[in-house]
């Protein structure tokens, strides 16, 4: 039993090295590098898949599965544990007097004629004070099939282990184990909560579909967490009203199942947002800000944005009235726009969504004329150079920390005019639009994943 608990004790926890670089991007999950902090802890950088792909991935559901199995046998090895320390306590407390029973029983044999009534007796009580031991062997029997059963588990818990690497490829089957438990720690979190992260990388680009003209913007809900499917679709960046709404996004594709919503104020620019059911939208020709509600097709609030350029004073690099460019992301929803004060530099302002109030403003320092195009992520500004060929994810400011860095992500702008690009932290996607085509980017975001001791 404890020389088995031990095996198990090794399978489980199998020392974490820290020196693991295991780059796989196919499998959706990424492990950079990692390294030990002060306090020796395991610190591993890791990309998170999108949170999606917590459900979808079948790798990680066999990988959850494989998880509460391991938890369940580690929990029935416990109970074992304590039943058998218990009860091999009660065998020792009642081993000299089955010692006594055996020197009786042996003495009685030799000599048969020394079992006088009085002995016999004696030796009666002694087997009758045994007789509890019965059960407890009987539970050890149980306790035997048990642990061969757990056994088996784990034998078949190396067997899934072992698919799971012919599936991946060439890992050696310490690594593996290593990644299991490191799965273990990055599927909690990517199930716990959207890891937030800094951009690293902007996948290959998807187009979605062809429509509408040069310049627009599409979107999906960005509340977290939203089980809302709808597309919305806004053609042009003048005086536009006509938005039109989507059922799903099968549905966009294919241009069918849509209801049209008519604005009573015309908007500016391409900077709309969707967050919680209502658009956020600039009102055409002022720097007012609108929030309407789909469902009760209603105006619920509007709020002059303090100071803010309009009507293509300070627009981006592309013009078509972008002055104000509303976004949100996994912190709530923000302002990117500038004002005369902070010279044309970008400023990001924190929106309560309620009442449209600013809640906190940075400057950035990067002159807004010369962004293509910006997002938010995990409360982290992108700024992109251009909105043509060639554009780069050039510029980030940290709200978190009031700094900022210039960057060098490559991204691939198929038809070489951007009029639109937001972040969906729901889907951790970029939704854009680009010369009249709608297209979709993944973005990998780099996390910081405690593992072993905390
Ligand atoms: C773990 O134990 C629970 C409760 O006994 C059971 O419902 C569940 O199916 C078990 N999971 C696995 C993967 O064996
Ligand atoms: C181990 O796997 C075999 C084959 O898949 C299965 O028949 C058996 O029930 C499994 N045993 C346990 C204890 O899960
Ligand atoms: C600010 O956020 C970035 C990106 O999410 C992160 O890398 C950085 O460590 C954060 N800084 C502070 C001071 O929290
Ligand atoms: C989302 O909208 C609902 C009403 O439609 C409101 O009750 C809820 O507080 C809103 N949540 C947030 C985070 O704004
Ligand atoms: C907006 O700009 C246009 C064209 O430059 C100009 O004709 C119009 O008067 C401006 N409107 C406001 C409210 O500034
Ligand atoms: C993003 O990644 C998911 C999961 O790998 C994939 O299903 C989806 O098609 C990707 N989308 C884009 C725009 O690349």
């Amino acid at each position: 039993m404890h020389l088995f608990s031990a095996m198990f004790l090794l399978v489980m926890l199998a020392a974490m090295p820290c020196e693991a670089l295991y780059p796989s991007p196919e499998e959706g999950w990424q492990i950079y590098s990692s390294a030990q902090d002060a306090d020796g802890k395991c610190i591993c950088t890791v990309v998170a898949p999108a949170q999606n792909m917590c459900n979808r991935d079948p790798r990680s559901r066999q990988l959850r599965q494989l998880m509460e199995k391991v938890q369940n046998i580690t929990q029935s090895m416990e109970l074992l544990d304590l039943r058998t320390n218990r009860d091999l306590q009660y065998v020792r407390n009642t081993e000299s007097l089955m010692k006594t029973v055996d020197v009786k029983l042996k003495t009685a044999s030799d000599n048969p004629r020394s079992l006088n009534p009085k002995s016999l007796q004696e030796l009666k009580d002694k087997v009758t004070q045994l007789l509890p031991l019965l059960p407890v062997l009987e539970q050890y029997k149980t306790d035997a099939r048990q642990i061969s059963r757990v056994r088996e588990e784990v034998r078949n818990l190396s067997l899934v282990l072992m698919a799971i690497q012919e599936e991946m490829g060439a890992y050696d089957y310490e690594e593996l184990r290593h990644r299991v438990l490191l799965l273990e720690t990055r599927l909690h979190s990517c199930m716990q909560k959207l890891g937030c992260g800094k951009l690293t990388g902007v996948s290959n680009p998807i187009t979605i579909r062809a429509s509408g003209s040069r310049f627009g913007s599409w979107m999906t809900d960005t509340m977290i967490p939203s089980s809302d499917n709808r597309v919305w679709s806004m053609d042009g960046y003048f005086k536009g009203r006509r938005v039109l709404e989507y059922r799903t996004l099968n549905d966009f594709m294919k241009g069918q199942n849509f209801v049209q919503h008519l604005l009573p104020h015309p908007w500016a620019g391409t900077g709309h947002v969707v967050y919680n059911g209502s658009l956020y939208y600039n009102k055409y020709q002022s720097n007012i800000i609108i929030k309407y509600h789909f469902r009760s097709r209603s105006v619920l609030v509007q709020r002059s944005l303090s100071g803010a350029g309009y009507n293509n004073t300070f627009p981006y690099s592309w013009g078509g009235s972008s002055d104000i460019d509303l976004m949100a992301d996994e912190n709530g929803l923000w302002a990117v726009y500038t004002t005369i004060p902070n010279a044309g530099n970008i400023v990001i302002s924190r929106l309560e969504p309620q009442s449209l109030e600013v809640l906190q403003t940075w400057d950035t320092g990067f002159p807004k004329r010369s962004a293509g195009e910006s997002f938010m992520i995990c409360s982290t500004l992108y700024v992109t150079n251009s909105h043509l060929a060639g554009a780069k994810i050039y510029f980030a400011y940290y709200t978190n920390s009031s700094s900022y860095e210039y960057t060098d992500i490559p991204f691939h702008n198929q038809y070489s005019h951007i009029s639109m690009m937001d972040y969906n932290p729901r889907e951790r996607v970029l939704y854009t639009w680009n010369n009249g085509h709608q297209v979709l980017y993944n973005v990998t975001l780099f996390q910081v994943v405690k593992t072993a001791g905390d």
